[in-house]
């Protein structure tokens, strides 16, 4: 009975650390993309915590909902008909969004996802 006990403490840490590893891979393989974005930041997001911002993008599962909504990867129904027209309200729509679904974000929080969409869909020029 206990003799099959000891392993299973170790093999999640290592799961834990493989699964690290892959994340910097990815970040790894991001970086031409992220050398390609404008170098332009709104002045309300240069302060932003991108990794933040799509750790929350993801956590919170903002694309599967979306795909339920417009079909596709859901990335569609960024500024569909360029409702939004500024940095301001891009993130005016994400604090919007945050409430309704009362995801509970703090307020630099809605500007860590609110930079990454900026940075990845509504790139906002000066
Ligand atoms: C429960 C479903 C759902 C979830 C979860 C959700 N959204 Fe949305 N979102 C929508 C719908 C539906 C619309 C379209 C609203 C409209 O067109 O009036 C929308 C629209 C938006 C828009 C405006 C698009 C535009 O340019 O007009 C933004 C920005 C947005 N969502 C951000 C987010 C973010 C960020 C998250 C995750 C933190 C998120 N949403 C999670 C349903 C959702």
């Amino acid at each position: 009975m206990t003799s099959s006990r000891p392993l299973p403490v170790r093999v999640p840490a290592v799961a834990t650390l493989a699964g690290g590893l892959l994340a910097l891979a990815a970040l790894g393989t991001a970086g031409p993309a992220a050398a390609q974005a404008p170098a332009w930041v709104p002045e309300i997001f240069r302060d932003a915590d991108l990794p933040l911002g799509e750790k929350l993008i993801r956590e919170n599962k903002c694309s599967e909902c979306h795909v339920r909504n417009v079909g596709g990867d859901g990335l569609s129904i960024y500024n569909p008909k360029g409702r939004i027209s500024t940095p301001g309200a891009l993130r005016g729509m994400v604090e919007y969004c945050s409430t309704q679904l009362n995801l509970g974000l703090f307020p630099e929080e809605v500007t860590a996802v609110a930079a990454v969409l900026q940075r990845d869909h509504y790139r906002f020029r000066p």
